[in-house]
């Protein structure tokens, strides 16, 4: 997508063979890059959440493995990078489905041919993962149209939660590939942005990428939701995900869940943006098959913001003394509260067999 002009992915390979991203954590404040060198500091980049989101996640996972391979291209070295990464973040199953196909990729050749082969892969990857998106997208964007020929004259109101937009994919987003190309298309879209505490992604990533596409949208507290559906300021919702299971059940960012309920008993359309990578065959019952990452509590008991002059600051919101620790980053959405999964293959019911028929060949 673009910025101030300029088009940009958010990873991308230097010369130097180190790897490019967009260092998430200081916008909207600023569009700020990272290097990464080693296969140490694409670990860090991805726990600490330099970069986030889970098609991202596993493409730069990718990346990672190819860096590994410079360093060291034996056996031992391509497992112990795939071991390391694999434990960043448990969530997002697009970790595991990149850093598997690295491996199944890999293993077979001589050492010699690994570092090269590894960064074509990952390279591959990466420009899969704009396909899919924009493919995604076009048939989001067929539901979008239907809705706006049947109200001629009035704008499509969509709610989103967290960040599935092009900065948590290579490019387009997920979510938000359906948005941008009605948009394109001269579709009156306006986006309710849900801020998605604890990290607020919502506010800060998915607020600035829109403002940036020129898309109109409102930043909302996470809890406005509900009221907006019940008033009927909401056409549908249009949500990401970090793993969907055999049946349907679709785990993404915390308040994903409410999101839905509220969806589902005021008949607005609940829509999953969901690439192929993201689907977990292996996996039925989201809610007790799923890990669920659970991070640090400091995010709740803090809030961190942007000085007008440029600096962060963090303040407490709570008294010190309380407790902060359940803080689960994911949720999990039953199959029977989800309209549709939109994908690149075209929509499909969040039901085991449209599931495995229009899936049976991912692995
Ligand atoms: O913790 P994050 O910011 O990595 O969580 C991101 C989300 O939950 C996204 O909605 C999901 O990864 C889909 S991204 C296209």
């Amino acid at each position: 997508m673009k910025v101030q002009g300029q088009a940009w992915r958010t990873v991308w390979l230097n010369p130097d063979h180190s790897v490019g991203v967009i260092d998430q954590r200081f916008l909207p404040h600023e569009l700020k890059t990272a290097c990464l060198r080693e296969v140490a500091d694409v670990e860090q980049a991805i726990r600490e959440m330099w970069i986030r989101g889970a098609p991202l996640i596993g493409v730069v996972a990718a990346y990672g493995m190819a860096v590994a391979m410079r360093q060291d291209s034996s056996d031992a070295g391509l497992f112990s990078a795939k071991k390391t990464l694999l434990a960043t973040r448990p969530t997002a199953v697009n970790l595991r489905w990149a850093l598997s196909r690295m491996l199944t990729g890999l293993l077979p050749l001589p050492r010699e041919q690994r570092a090269d082969a590894a960064y074509a892969l990952a390279a591959q990857m990466a420009d899969e993962d704009v396909a899919i998106n924009q493919q995604l997208g076009q048939h989001g964007l067929a539901l979008i149209r239907t809705l706006a020929q049947q109200r001629p004259g009035q704008r499509i109101n969509i709610l989103t939660h967290c960040n599935a937009g092009w900065l948590a994919t290579v490019d387009w987003g997920t979510a938000t590939s359906p948005i941008y190309q009605a948009f394109n298309e001269g579709i009156d879209v306006h986006v309710w942005v849900d801020e998605t505490r604890p990290r607020n992604q919502g506010a800060s990533l998915t607020a600035w990428e829109l403002g940036q596409h020129g898309v109109p949208h409102t930043l909302i507290v996470d809890n406005a939701g509900g009221h907006l559906m019940q008033h009927g300021l909401v056409d549908m919702c249009i949500v990401g995900t970090d793993r969907v299971t055999a049946r349907g059940d679709v785990c993404n960012k915390i308040g994903t869940y409410l999101k839905a309920l509220a969806a589902f008993d005021n008949q607005v359309p609940f829509y999953v943006a969901m690439p192929s990578s993201t689907l977990d065959l292996t996996v039925h019952d989201g809610l007790r098959e799923i890990p669920i990452e659970n991070r640090e509590g400091e995010e709740i008991s803090h809030l961190s913001g942007w000085h007008a002059d440029g600096y962060l600051s963090t303040v407490r919101i709570c008294p010190s003394n309380t407790a902060t620790s359940t803080n689960p980053g994911f949720d999990v959405t039953p199959a029977r509260l989800v309209t549709a999964l939109i994908t690149e293959r075209g929509l499909c019911a969040a039901h085991p067999q449209a599931i495995q028929a229009m899936f049976a060949s991912v692995g």
